[in-house]
This record gives structure tokens, sequence and C-alpha cells, in this order.
């Protein structure tokens, strides 16, 4: 849904302009609510400040207060949610009005097209490789959700099965540029060193598993392992700590099996500016971790336990973000191409993903939080006419005065059946 927007700032004009394009006139101050716009079903110049559509735009909230976020979804094992829980993320956090573009970067299963119902994606990083396409931005293709777009990965991309870390960088550093708020990454199972090393430059590093004992066990591996490189590149060029921590090769990383605690004892003992130094690191890896595919109440804790041992064994800061329930209906929303939170938003699953965005990621106060999703489930229900069945077994209920939303609703339609209700109590 690009929108292409022509603007006229002290009588000169500029554009045409998409809406990141001019969010990023109104962040640096060029553009107020005093300039006019030019939309393409208008007839004539509007003031800023009369135009409903891009009121938010102007919302200090999204221009200010929230800045870009880059997040990765990561994971030790593979199969444990990341590409359906990428999708809910990112679809939750768009109808909160952020701009998102959701990237595919599994390039051994590249299937985020998939969970987002595109069959054949147009373009894939295949195109931005082979210098099909030249830039990211080239690729990015466009989602039925208002908001939200994705770049797709290629699968068996075999030329980026292996990039140095100087290219990892560059593409990095290009994705960091999107034009979005919030760009949302899905990244491959495992712990190779491509993994990691995008896993450690983003800004909300998130790991998901199970609460299977091999997943977890996988997930703390891949939390110990991102840590270890994340201290072996910060001192790359300091032999003299390398040695202290005796962290200088891939191999010993992986043999690496005592608490960090006494490697900073140990370090101590040497300098105490350098054990600083190593704390420093240490307190800045905030890694986030969500429980998905949960079948008992008591599996919950599951989260827990591995918060309490990355503390003790690591020293590190794992932030118990939420769980997800099991839901069956995830699989078959896959196989329907349908994405599943605006599917099933009635599920346990969709509520608890509602609750992570809201309380977690956008760290909103319960009442504010609550507002918010208030505003999201509205614009969730608008976005979910996309993908709706014609079939007609979402909704008994009839449209009628009674309802809560009446007078508010798009698609009011009295007296016949509502064709948003199933929605309703995603975020309650
Ligand atoms: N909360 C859940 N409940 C039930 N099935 C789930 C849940 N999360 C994911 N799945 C299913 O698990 C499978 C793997 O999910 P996927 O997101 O592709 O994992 P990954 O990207 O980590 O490999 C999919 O078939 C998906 O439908
Ligand atoms: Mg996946």
């Amino acid at each position: 849904m690009e929108s292409n927007l022509m603007v006229r700032i002290k009588e000169r004009q500029y554009g045409p302009l998409s809406k990141p394009d001019l969010r990023t006139l109104v962040r640096k101050g060029k553009f107020t609510l005093n300039d006019y716009v030019w939309m393409d079903d208008e007839e004539d110049w509007i003031k800023a400040e009369n135009l409903k559509q891009i009121e938010k735009l102007f919302n200090t909230e999204n221009t200010n207060g929230a800045d870009k976020k880059v997040i990765a979804i990561a994971s030790g094992k593979g199969g444990v949610g990341k590409t359906v829980l990428s999708a809910s993320l990112g679809i939750g956090l768009a109808a909160m009005g952020r701009e998102v573009i959701l990237v595919d970067a599994d390039f051994g299963g590249a299937n985020l097209h998939t969970c987002m119902g595109i069959i054949e994606p147009q373009y894939t990083f295949l195109d931005y490789y082979t210098m099909n396409r030249e830039t990211l931005e080239d690729i990015i293709l466009d989602s039925p959700i208002e908001n939200l777009k994705m770049i797709s990965g290629a699968c068996g991309t075999l030329g980026m099965a292996n990039p140095k870390y100087f290219q990892k960088q560059r593409l990095i550093k290009e994705l960091r540029n999107l034009p979005a708020d919030d760009i949302i990454i899905d990244l491959g199972a495992g712990t190779t060193y491509n993994v990691i090393d995008f896993f450690l430059s983003v800004d909300e590093k998130i790991v998901v598993t199970t609460p299977e004992p091999t997943a977890l066990q996988e997930a703390f591996d891949f939390i110990k392992l991102s840590l270890l490189r994340k201290i072996q590149r910060t001192f790359k060029n300091e032999p003299e700590i390398l040695s202290i921590l005796e962290i200088d090769g891939f191999s010993t990383l992986f043999q690496f099996n005592s608490p960090v605690e006494e490697m900073l004892i140990k370090a101590k003992e040497s300098s105490v500016e350098i054990a600083e130094r190593i704390e420093d690191v240490l307190s800045d890896f905030k890694p986030r971790l969500i429980l998905n595919m949960v079948m008992e109440p008591d599996e919950i804790k599951e989260g827990m336990a591995i918060k309490t041992a990355a503390a003790e064994l690591l020293s590190v800061d794992l932030q118990y973000t939420g769980y997800v329930e099991y839901d069956e209906n995830m699989r078959k929303s896959i196989k329907e191409f349908r994405p599943f939170i605006l599917q099933n938003p009635n599920s346990a699953a969709a509520k608890s993903i509602a609750k992570i965005i809201t309380l977690k990621l956008l760290n909103k106060h319960k009442a504010d939080a609550f507002f918010k999703k208030w505003q999201m489930r509205k614009t969730m229900t608008s976005q979910a006419k996309n993908y709706l069945t014609e079939t007609g077994k979402e909704s008994e209920t009839i449209c009628s005065v009674k309802c809560f939303y009446w007078d508010d609703c798009e698609f009011q339609n009295g007296g016949m059946p509502c064709r948003i209700r199933h929605l309703e109590p995603i975020f309650k």
C-alpha cells in the first residue's frame, strides 16, 4: 500500500514522497502541521493538520519516543516458531501504527512469505545478491497489511551461505537504514557465526524456544555462544585480554564450561580495568527469551529456569519476555496462507503475542497498554478484511446499535452479520 504524497513547504513543492519519507521530514522538523499535502485521491492541497491519513506521522511517540528498532528472532533449535512469531509480531506492531519491514534472513529455509500469505514473492534476496536488483529497498514487497512490508528470503542461496564478516556488516547496515520504524529479522536456526553476528548487531535480540529439554538446552547454548562471540569481537585486537579469557579461538568457545563469574575473578586478578570492561560487555548484552508452544501451565516455569541459568552461569540478564500457548491452528493457518494472528484472534496464543508487543516490546504501562491494545485490535480488525473467507462462517453476531463500536466501525452494516466481531476478544 504505497502512498505517494506531494508536499508543499513554504510555497515550494516536493515529491512524490512515501509516508516513511515524510516521517523523516517530520522528524527533522522540516515538515510541520502548517505545511500542505496533496494526496492521489484529493483535488486540492490540504493542510497537514486537517489530514487524518498522516496524523500518526506527527505522533511524538512514533517520532521521538520510540526510535527505529531492529529486532532479530533467533533460536538454537529449528522448528520452534521463529517464523510464525516474526510474522505475528510484525502484524501486531504494524497495527500499532508502526511502519514495519519483515525480513526473512533464514537463507536455508526461507518461508516467511508463506506465513504472510504471499505464495510467490516477486523479488527475494537472490535478486539482491545476483545484482538483479541493486539495493535492499528494491526488493521490498508490499503486503496486504497496511504499514507492513517484507523482504523475502531465497531458499538455498548458496552465495550467501557464508558471507564474510564485512559483507554481513554491510548488509546489517543496509537493513538498519531501511525506511521503517521496526525491522524484524527472522533468522535461521543454529549457532553459526552468520546467525550469531546478525543477532549481536541488532537492538532487540529475541531467542525463541519451546519448553522441551533439547530446545531449552540449544537456546541456552545459543545465548552462551552469542555472549562469547560478543566478548571475542569486542576484544579482538587485544590479545592480552583474550588470553586472560582463553577464548581466542572458535574451538575453545565451544569448550567454555565454567561460569563467567570465574572468568571475571581471574580477570580482576590481572587488572581491575579489564574486568570492568568485560563487565560492561556482559551488562550490555540483554537478550530476550520467548517460550513458544506452551501446552501446560507448568511449562511456563521453564522460561524462569533458563533465565536463572543465564544469570548464574553467564552473568547475563536474560529478559523473559513472555510465552505463547501451543495452538493447533498455527499449522492450519500456514497451510491456508493466512497469518495466524489475524485468523485466530480469539486464541490464547494471539492474546499472549499481543501482550508481548504492548507490554514488553513497546514498553507500555498497564493502563496505556490497555488503550494501545484496543487501538491495535481496531486496526487489525480492518486489516483482517483482506483475509476474510467468503464462507461466512466467521461470525453469527448481528450488527446493531447495541454494539460497543456502533458509530465507530468502518464495517457498520445494521441488521447484517458482523464482519469483524470474531476479532473482538484478541486484545481484551
Ligand atoms: N504456538 C504454536 N502452536 C502450535 N504450533 C506452532 C506454534 N508455533 C509454531 N508452530 C508450528 O511449528 C512449526 C514450525 O514453526 P516455524 O515458525 O516455521 O519455526 P521456525 O521458523 O523456528 O523453524 C510450524 O508448522 C508452525 O505452525
Ligand atoms: Mg523459520
